[in-house]
């Protein structure tokens, strides 16, 4: 049975663009898939200038939030971003309209999407943000349905290509952290403001949705502990090399008796593991479930084809009839759980020290550990031709993360530190 299904795109930026290629190359493919003709027939955007892709037959809008309220359009599809401004009206205007949201936008989802689903549920629409995380790897679609009959205890991943490929580039090349991020920059993976990608917010965002869709519990981005990868140096990659790690910043979600744990850091992983080897721009996304075992998916996170990919699946869904509940269960029978913080985390960690060479020092740090019941598993020095500073390198033993941090800031103290200590956790999974 043939059908059509009217869509209207709000942004007309790299993804904007992939999807109107996309329903152009694909058109063919699409139809024999779903016995659905899409017809992009409105789209929006700040500029009207040259993209490389025919607009005909498309209506021109202004204004996105009017083309939302009054477009011909079944399904609105948000490509503008950012998680207040346009972008909310947008889908607001839309569901209000009783038309299908499709979003690629993290921010918003992360901050605004428990109100959001509450809407689009009560209006029976769909709100579908498969580009929302980790790109074009079909994660969501994997989570909500493939792993339905699962329990979900943890969720874990590579969810930014930006901080992945400055952590590849720099065990590659051997070069400095802020070279590897202008070289980014140049080649487009990174904001000329890198802030969200390296500060590790863009991961929390999409860390805080898988939570959500794992535990069945609300979005709770605020609860997400954040750290991004600004002082990571070589001598962190080439001492990872060393003792058989590789560094990986990771969105990390777990939920046990006590509640949920959501967090963003680097983390050394041993080499063997297949998420160790996750490199270049790539995301992988980790899920363990109670029948299903452990999963994982990789693929491009970012990038026009990538996304479009996942937003015309979500534009599919709509086709073939699919309402599910945002997050897997209906919004307004969600319950919170409570958040486990950092201070009840227990692990190994590698640190880097940079000291003084002198007499005592190894011997005050060994104190400060010990106060601290903290206990070193392997520790390097190398030796210094010269007075200058050398950098220490440690290995602790599992130990609670607030006897780590007490001991790190009484080290600090030292006469002999030169900088503060650096601390990666190290995770085997
Ligand atoms: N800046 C993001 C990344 C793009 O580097 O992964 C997709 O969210």
């Amino acid at each position: 049975m043939s059908s059509s299904l009217k869509i209207a795109i709000a942004g007309l930026g790299t993804v904007g663009v992939g999807v109107i290629k996309l329903f152009q190359q694909q058109k063919e493919l699409l139809y024999a898939r779903t016995g659905c003709a899409v017809e992009i027939t409105a789209v929006s955007a700040r500029t009207q200038k040259d993209r490389g892709v025919s607009l005909n037959g498309m209506k021109w809008y202004d204004d996105a939030v009017e083309m939302a309220k009054t477009a011909d359009a079944d399904v609105i599809i948000e490509l503008i971003g950012g998680s207040t401004g346009v972008a909310k009206n947008v889908c607001e205007a839309a569901i209000d309209a009783g038309r299908h949201v499709v979003t690629a936008n993290k921010a918003l989802m992360a901050v605004h999407g428990n109100e959001l689903a509450l809407k689009a549920e009560k209006a029976s629409v769909a709100l579908s943000y498969e580009a929302a995380v980790a790109g074009g790897i079909p994660i969501i679609k994997s989570m909500r349905e493939g792993l339905i009959g699962n329990k979900i205890s943890n969720v874990y991943g590579i969810l930014n290509g930006t901080c992945n490929y400055i952590l590849t580039m720099m065990r590659e090349t051997g070069r400095e952290f802020d070279d590897v991020l202008k070289e980014a920059q140049e080649l487009g993976y990174a904001e000329s403001d890198p802030s969200f990608d390296i500060d590790g917010i863009d991961a929390a965002h999409k860390i805080a949705l898988l939570a959500s869709l794992a535990f069945g519990c609300p979005v709770n981005f605020k609860s997400v502990s954040i750290e991004g990868v600004r002082r990571i140096s070589q001598l962190d990659i080439e001492y990872a090399e060393e003792l058989g790690y590789r560094i990986k910043l990771l969105g990390i979600a777990r939920k046990d008796d006590n509640g949920v744990q959501q967090r963003v850091h680097l983390c050394m992983v041993p080499k063997e593991l297949p998420i160790a080897n996750v490199d270049g721009v790539l995301n992988a996304v980790v899920t363990e479930g109670d029948f299903v075992g452990r999963t994982v998916l990789e693929g491009r996170g970012a990038g026009e084809s990538p996304t479009a990919s996942a937003v015309v699946a979500d534009v599919m869904d709509i086709v073939a009839g699919k309402h599910l509940p945002v997050f897997g269960i209906p919004a307004k029978e969600m319950e919170a759980l409570p958040s486990i913080g950092m201070d009840e985390y227990e692990g190994s960690y590698y640190v880097r020290l940079i000291v003084k060479d002198e007499r005592g020092v190894i011997a005050s740090i060994a104190t400060a550990l010990s106060d601290e019941n903290v206990s070193v598993k392997t520790l390097l020095q190398r030796q210094s031709a010269s007075k200058a500073p050398v950098p220490v390198i440690m290995v602790l033993h599992k130990a609670k993360e607030v006897s780590v941090k007490q001991a790190l800031a009484k080290i600090e103290e030292l006469d002999a530190i030169v900088e503060p200590p650096y601390m990666i956790r190290i995770k085997s999974f």
